[in-house]
């Protein structure tokens, strides 16, 4: 499990401090704490309870209600395999199942030495370069079964 380390805290206290005083500080400290840790955990969530004054089950409740927030570390690189039309007629689904077989993880989930987190989506606009996958902010044509692999060593 990623740690939250002394120099998150930091932010995270001065994300609170920053919002305190303004109503409807809830969301947007969620936001920003999630932007220097990558993710909510409970310690995390019990802060910014304390640092707010907003009791813990609401702040659970805002994490658990929407899918923006995760409460589980996501990893250094994130997967996008799509799955619209074009790119699961064109092998789509075999890919993601690559990846999944090769790298012990199930999609929406994340490899345990956080590496890599991986994700379907439904068309990201490029259907011409079908089947597509996203790394990061790369967008690669025509994946396969074969390259996958070779371009995923690029990652680390
Ligand atoms: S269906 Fe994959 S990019 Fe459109």
């Amino acid at each position: 499990m990623k740690k939250i380390t002394l120099k998150m805290w930091k932010e995270i206290d001065g994300i609170i401090q920053r919002h305190k005083e303004k109503s409807g500080a809830l969301i947007p400290v969620l936001e920003e704490c999630q932007s220097v840790c990558g993710y909510l955990p409970m310690e995390v969530q019990e802060r910014i309870s304390k640092g707010l004054n907003i009791p813990g089950s609401t702040i659970y409740g805002v994490v658990t209600f929407y899918s923006f927030f995760t409460m589980a570390p996501k990893g250094r690189h994130i997967i996008k395999i799509c799955l619209g039309t074009a790119c699961y007629v064109r092998g789509g689904k075999p890919n993601l199942e690559s990846i999944q077989d090769e790298f012990g993880v199930e999609t929406g989930g994340t490899t345990g030495d956080l590496r890599f987190s991986l994700d379907s989506v439904r068309c990201i606009g490029a259907c011409g370069m079908a089947p597509a996958m996203v790394v990061d902010d790369d967008t690669y044509a025509q994946v396969s079964k074969q390259n996958i692999m070779k371009i995923l060593d690029g990652y680390k």
